[in-house]
């Protein structure tokens, strides 16, 4: 019941969030126009854009396959914690924790296992937004991913398009894993601050 409520309030905040293309603020993109826009700087106020959604990393090529591992240490990667593996995404970004769902944008980067002690990973991606308001913006984020951990904080690093300057923080949360299926689908919460 709780999940449902709060899935139904996404669809809701994604609404609001990701209004019709119609609305889509058009970005000038042009040398000149970004210039233009660093010069006007002073007259912004920063402000603090909120957004949920789902990633889902499907290394399972019958499940719509949308992680690769591209490379793998000659020790220690083949056994907990695979410390040494190297793992590109276009991880799907969705309204809801079914892969049919709205599709919001993609995660395009990679993962690499970067821990001798647990399984955890330096993560890097663009979450490129394909659908809204932000279509065509970008966030970059880059950080630890501690897969154990219930709450894990990913720091925003930058952003293009409506997201120019952005700092923040993705909270990644598991919502399924299964090792077997290759299959996890991870509730992402993310506070940007931009101009
Ligand atoms: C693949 O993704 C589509 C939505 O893009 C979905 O309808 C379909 O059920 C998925 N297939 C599997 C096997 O998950
Ligand atoms: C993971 O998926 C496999 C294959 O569908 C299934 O047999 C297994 O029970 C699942 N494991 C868990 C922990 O759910």
């Amino acid at each position: 019941m709780a999940r449902l409520c709060a899935i139904n309030t996404t669809l809701i905040l994604f609404s609001v969030l990701f209004p019709p293309i119609s609305m889509a603020t058009a970005i000038k993109q042009s040398p000149k126009a970004v210039e233009d826009w660093f010069d006007n700087l002073k007259q912004s106020q920063p402000k603090v854009t909120k957004l949920h959604f789902y990633y889902h990393n499907s290394r399972n090529p019958e499940m719509n396959l949308s992680a690769v591992q591209v490379a793998s240490a000659p020790v220690f990667s083949d056994q907990p914690p695979y410390f040494g593996v190297l793992t590109i995404t276009d991880d799907p970004l969705t309204v809801g924790p079914e892969i049919s769902s709205k599709r919001v944008g993609y995660a395009q980067g990679f993962y690499a296992t970067s821990s001798l002690e647990e399984v955890s990973m330096l993560m890097g991606a663009t979450f490129i937004f394909t659908d809204g308001e932000y279509k065509g913006s970008t966030l970059a984020i880059l950080g630890r991913n501690a897969i154990g951990d219930r709450y894990r904080e990913m720091p925003i690093v930058g952003g293009t398009g409506l997201f120019r300057l952005a700092r923040g923080i993705v909270t990644l949360q598991t919502y399924f894993f299964n090792f077997t299926m290759a299959l996890a689908i991870v509730e992402m919460n993310v506070v940007a601050l931009h101009y």
